[in-house]
């Protein structure tokens, strides 16, 4: 399934659309920051519109919580699914807030909770540089741990995955073999997650997919065509106020990628 980012009603529409148009369930996800700039009970009454008029399966998501009280504030406003990241923790801590995390999320309707192990470098922009360390990748032993001590429901994994989209335009390819030892020694246990779903080569996507990923995150894609339609429209229409009419083709150019991203994972 992809996750798809939105922190406005814009973006939202356009993934919501996207997914009515090709009749598939979406993940929408907001960030801690997305949330908090867009209102959590906001966006929960939002997808539940989109929800109802469209007959649609949407899945709500907190993506990224950084801390217990973020997760909490989701779930206490109806988000269906949480990601807390404790990934720049020590292993024993990551595992502590994560383990407090599905205890609350299980207290309240079975919320599914997405536990993170092994770091994953940059941020939802283009033009990153960095260089991914092997001590970043997710170790396939200390996974098992990890899923055991903690109870979650899936899993996002470091297997050379960035935040955004690499300098030059396209992130370096994936080590699919550590996915595939991580695929078997997980196996059955939980879903497996791979961030980081924007500038990824297509054949590396569908590689992991065969491999087990069973959701994608895609976020930077979305905020490069918003704001590349937002400017190219007001550079060709300076004197347009009505912001309806300014939006009409920032949501076409956000619902063209989801739609691309959508059929590339069902592929
Ligand atoms: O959690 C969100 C995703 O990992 C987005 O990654 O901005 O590289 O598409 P992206
Ligand atoms: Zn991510």
């Amino acid at each position: 399934m992809g996750a798809f980012n939105f922190c406005n009603t814009e973006i939202l529409r356009a993934i919501a659309e996207a997914a009515v148009e090709l009749k598939t369930p979406v993940i929408v996800s907001t960030s801690q920051g997305e949330g908090v700039f867009l209102g959590f009970k906001q966006a929960r009454s939002l997808v539940n519109a989109w929800q109802e008029q469209l007959g649609l399966d949407l899945i709500l998501h907190l993506d990224h919580g950084k801390s217990l009280d973020i997760v909490k504030t989701a779930i206490d406003a109806g988000y269906d699914s949480v990601h807390f990241d404790g990934s720049i923790l020590p292993f024993e801590e990551n595992v502590k807030i994560t383990q407090q995390v599905v205890e609350y999320a299980k207290q309240k309707n079975s919320v599914m909770v997405e536990g993170e192990l092994g770091y994953l470098r940059g941020a939802s922009a283009p033009g990153q540089k960095v260089t991914i360390e092997k001590n970043d990748l997710t170790d396939p032993v200390m996974a098992i741990k990890f899923i055991q001590e903690t109870g979650i429901d899936s899993l996002a994994v470091a297997i050379g995955n960035i935040h955004g989209i690499a300098q030059g335009g396209q992130d370096p390819h994936l080590d699919l073999a550590r996915l595939s030892e991580i695929q078997r020694a997980v196996v059955g246990s939980v879903f497996l997650v791979l961030h980081g779903g924007s500038g990824i080569p297509d054949e590396d996507i569908k590689q992991v997919i065969k491999l087990g990923i069973v959701k994608i995150n895609v976020n930077t894609e979305l905020r490069v065509a918003y704001v590349n339609a937002l400017r190219k429209f007001l550079q060709g229409s300076p004197h347009e106020t009505t912001p309806y009419k300014v939006m009409e083709p920032v949501v076409e150019a956000v619902k063209s990628v989801v739609i691309n991203k959508i059929k590339l994972f069902n592929q």
